[in-house]
């Protein structure tokens, strides 16, 4: 190649690295969404969507025929790929009865646990150690600034606080990193941008089950499941999704405060109605949803209020939508309604973070 040649291929590479942060995330997003919709197929029908029309999210959402979560689905598969160990009894995926219930109850019990004043300490608390941690590492107190990606800041946070939520005692730093470890290669997966490492996965869940063996948590777990089940429940539940789910939360909210400096100066001055900043938190998730795709399988028809032939709605779901149906149960013989595909039968499937 000549010199020219070498200098232009050369320039080449350094624009094209140079603006992958401005085309690469959009790639990724679109091929995960076109990923998405094509494991599930003709069965899965996005809502709100053309099919269903945000006026009848709610109702067909909410119908009691829409309310298998993971059994029947295609996406469930990929989610339990993504999700284990553990995505079996994973609340998200666990068919209603009693196992659910049971493990529902366990998780209400758990997050209902501490007042919002032991909320608002604990939180306030596990910031504070993480934020100085920073500034020991970056240059000690005084340091006016420090470069982080925000989400890698907040997890160590919210690992610590669902720690101690569930165990009612501080996190050791060790566990920290566990945790931290777990919930970070989980979510990475499942956006796509990352393999899974089980070993760090595997990791936690042995602590678990050490732990639970020597010195369970004051709140008695779901007694329908194993000891094991036990340890992949609180891994699946407090120590990916909580973590993932308020670390991500949280570092949209505090991209969307430092772009709207008025809003941070009203939070600061302290002098804003109570509800003011739960009002901001609000309407940063609405402005960026997070990644979640929440599954209902149905199993029997839903009336739609549009549809005088009573149609079936098959599936329905959340911020990166999308539903599938099953056969409801006795009816494999019957014909499906006009437009609505049939899946052949049940069979193990899931939702997200
Ligand atoms: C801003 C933070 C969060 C957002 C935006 C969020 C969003 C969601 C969404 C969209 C669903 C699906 C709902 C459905 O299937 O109808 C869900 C389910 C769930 N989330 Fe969260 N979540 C958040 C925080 C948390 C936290 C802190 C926990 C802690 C335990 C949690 C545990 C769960 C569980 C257990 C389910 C399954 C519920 C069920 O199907 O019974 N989430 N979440």
């Amino acid at each position: 190649m000549s010199r020219v040649g070498r200098t232009a291929t050369g320039a080449a590479a350094v624009a094209l690295t140079a603006s992958l942060p401005y085309w690469l995330p959009r790639l990724v997003i679109a091929l995960r969404v076109r990923l998405f919709a094509r494991v599930n197929g003709e069965e899965g029908i996005p809502a709100p969507g053309r099919e269903v029309p945000v006026e009848e999210f709610k109702q067909v959402y909410g119908h009691p025929a829409a309310n298998g979560r993971s059994r029947g689905a295609a996406l469930s598969d990929l989610f339990w790929y993504w999700l284990s160990p553990g995505p079996e009894v994973h609340q998200e995926h666990l068919e209603p009865g009693p196992r659910y219930d049971d493990v529902a109850r366990t998780t209400r019990q758990i997050l209902a646990g501490l007042s919002r004043e032991r909320w608002s300490e604990l939180v306030g608390r596990c910031t504070r150690r993480v934020l100085d941690e920073l500034d020991e590492q970056t240059g000690g107190y005084g340091a006016r600034e420090h470069r982080v990606r925000l989400r890698d800041l907040m997890m160590p946070v919210w690992a610590e606080v669902y720690y101690e939520v569930v165990f009612r005692e501080p996190c050791p730093r060790h566990v920290r990193d566990l945790i931290v470890g777990n919930a970070n290669d989980v979510v990475s997966a499942l956006k796509c941008t990352s393999l899974r490492h089980m070993d760090r996965r595997n990791r936690l869940t042995a602590y678990l089950r050490e732990r639970l063996a020597s010195d369970p948590p004051p709140v008695p777990l779901p007694s329908l499941l194993s000891r094991r089940e036990q340890a992949y429940y609180l891994q699946g539940t407090f120590f990916n999704t909580a973590v993932v789910q308020t670390s991500e939360a949280m570092a949209h909210l505090l991209l969307a405060l430092a772009t709207h400096q008025s809003v941070q100066d009203r939070l600061l001055s302290g002098e804003e109605e109570d509800g003011y900043l739960d009002h901001v938190i609000n309407e940063t998730l609405q402005h960026f949803p997070l990644f979640g795709v929440a599954h209902r399988i149905t199993i029997d028809e839903i009336p739609r209020a549009a549809d005088p032939r009573y149609r079936r709605a098959r599936s329905c779901c959340s911020t990166t939508p999308s539903i599938s149906g099953r056969e409801p149960p006795g009816r494999s013989g019957s014909t499906p309604a006009a437009g609505c595909p049939r899946t052949p039968g049940p069979r193990p499937s899931s939702r997200s973070a």
